[in-house]
């Protein structure tokens, strides 16, 4: 049995082109394990990212039919067994560094900017139980950049996008965070909260069911500062 690839090959700056792969396939095959094949048998030049090969680190997501995937959790069989070709595509709202690896700078910079973390907290470090069960979906995010990727409001530069939301929410509904008045003004001042459009495509596509677009909306709710 053999698996089809059409890859996306891009170096950054020059023109787009797709190239085709057959793997033969292999029991439990993954499509990042068949891009490692492709990488060893046919051209070592096949640029893409990968670390964990656990649906763990958030490094290895790519388009998939048009559809955001980790690579290293996606199982090729189905593929195989009905013949269908795979189109393997890097990010979209990304910048391409080479074939299937793309710039995260920008989205980096802007979690910076937003300060996507805990400042310095005084007194019991400890999460109640209620809150933590509360904070955990959004705590699981492993930075993947599936739903940047798919959200239809990103390439909107000023929205800041689900991920970031999925942060703020995390951040914003720990006790021991106690500036909620900035933060609440970054989202929806800097982040543009209220631009998304409910569409929960970034709830379909999370790897680790994060779930932003429904936190997006309990934001919305619970944040009182005018769009
Ligand atoms: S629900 Fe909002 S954040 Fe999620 S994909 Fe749609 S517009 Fe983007
Ligand atoms: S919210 Fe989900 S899709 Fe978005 S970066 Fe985190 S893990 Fe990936
Ligand atoms: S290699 Fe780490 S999530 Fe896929």
């Amino acid at each position: 049995m053999v698996l089809k690839l059409r890859i996306k090959r891009q170096e950054k700056d020059l023109d787009a082109y797709y190239q085709s792969f057959e793997v033969p396939y292999q029991e439990g095959m993954t499509l990042l394990s068949a891009l490692q094949k492709i990488k060893e048998d046919t051209d070592q030049s096949l640029a893409f990212r990968h670390f964990c090969r656990a649906g763990i680190c958030g490094t290895c997501a790519v388009m998939v039919n048009g559809f955001p995937k980790l690579a290293c959790k996606e199982q090729v069989l189905p593929y195989v067994l009905f013949g269908e070709e795979l189109v393997v595509e890097p990010l979209k709202n990304f910048e391409v560094i080479k074939d299937l690896v793309v710039d995260h700078e920008r989205a980096i910079d802007r979690m910076k900017r937003l300060q996507l973390w805990i400042k310095e907290f005084q007194g019991d470090p400890r999460i109640p139980p209620y809150i933590s069960s509360k904070i955990e979906g959004s705590a699981d995010c492993i930075l993947c950049f599936a739903c940047q990727s798919y959200c239809p409001q990103v390439l909107e530069e000023r929205y800041a996008g689900p991920l970031f939301f999925a942060k703020f929410y995390r951040f914003y509904s720990d006790p021991r965070e106690d500036r909620k008045e900035l933060r609440s003004i970054q989202a929806v001042k800097e982040g543009n909260l209220y631009h998304c459009l409910s569409c929960n495509k970034c709830n379909n596509v999370c790897p680790k069911e994060v779930q932003p677009a429904t936190l997006i909306r309990e934001l919305m709710h619970i944040m009182h500062v005018p769009a």
